[in-house]
């Protein structure tokens, strides 16, 4: 039985965490969130994994998830359209992580924009976003009668180190990563953490539902590894430097280019190199 199981008992949040499942061993909580989603799951379904076989992180690459070491979750949500772009639930994902290892260790947790958490400088947790429009046929519930179209799915995915000794990481991930319990010098409770980044995924999501753009750019403003600092970023093969001047959730992130000029990246295709 996966310790996980848990959490569903008294979960106080209204969307994230309304069903939850736990599983010892799966190839991607994402995969099977969708799976779940494809029999009709309602918004708000989480699964949790021990362990994955084939975790999925950004840009194609693979997320290492040893067994009973991390918070290996996703969730699916159904925003309504125009409130749910992938790089807003991108910075809610973060933003619900940073806040939730805050408070459970007290550690100072940043965000490096668009989905890593940070302590002291290293990689400890991601966030992945995939979207998918699903079918459907105006008599399956649209209010929009007679129109065929689709619906937007998303389905968060976090990856949490939580109790990773530095000497277990492969190697390349071990250069720039690390974990919370070497953070912190003690192990930390997963469960206890778990049930924090349900709560506040949902705090989040809700936030976002409603529209509180500021709210997000604030906070996003305060746990912000990156935000008045000089970055090298990558976007689709090509190298960008500058100072960031902004965060904005829907515009994403303001660089002040060496030429003067000021541009924004969205998130989606892109890579920070380098911050300093
Ligand atoms: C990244 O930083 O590249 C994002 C990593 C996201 C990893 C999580 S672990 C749970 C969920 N399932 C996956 O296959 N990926 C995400």
């Amino acid at each position: 039985m996966s310790p996980f199981e848990e959490l569903q008992r008294n979960l106080r949040t209204r969307i994230v965490g309304r069903r939850i499942h736990a599983y010892e061993m799966v190839i991607s909580t994402s995969d099977v969130v969708r799976e779940l989603a494809d029999r009709g799951a309602e918004e708000g379904t989480v699964v949790f994994a021990e362990e994955q076989t084939c975790g999925r992180g950004r840009l194609g690459r693979t997320w290492w998830s040893p067994r009973g070491r991390g918070i290996w979750m996703s969730v699916l949500l159904r925003p309504p359209v125009h409130r749910g772009t992938v790089p807003m639930t991108t910075i809610i994902g973060a933003l619900a992580t940073a806040d939730a290892v805050r408070a459970v260790t007290r550690l100072p947790a940043m965000i490096r924009w668009p989905n890593d958490v940070l302590v002291g400088g290293r990689k400890v947790a991601g966030v992945l976003v995939e979207a998918r429009t699903v079918s459907r046929t105006s008599s399956e519930g649209s209010q929009d009668r007679g129109h065929v179209g689709g619906d937007r799915e998303l389905v968060l995915g976090i990856g949490i180190d939580v109790n990773v000794p530095q000497a277990e990481m492969p190697e390349d991930i071990a250069g720039f990563a690390t974990s919370l319990s070497e953070a912190a010098g003690e192990d930390i409770d997963r469960l206890k953490l778990a049930r924090t980044l349900l709560i506040e995924l949902d705090r989040w999501y809700r936030i976002k539902l409603a529209q509180n753009i500021e709210a997000i750019n604030q906070r996003w403003r305060e746990l912000s590894a990156t935000f008045g600092r000089t970055i090298v970023l990558e976007e689709n093969g090509k190298r960008y430097e500058g100072t960031v001047i902004d965060v904005d959730a829907r515009l994403g992130l303001a660089l002040r280019l060496s030429s003067g000029n000021i541009r924004n990246f969205r998130g989606e295709h892109v890579t920070v190199i380098t911050h300093g």
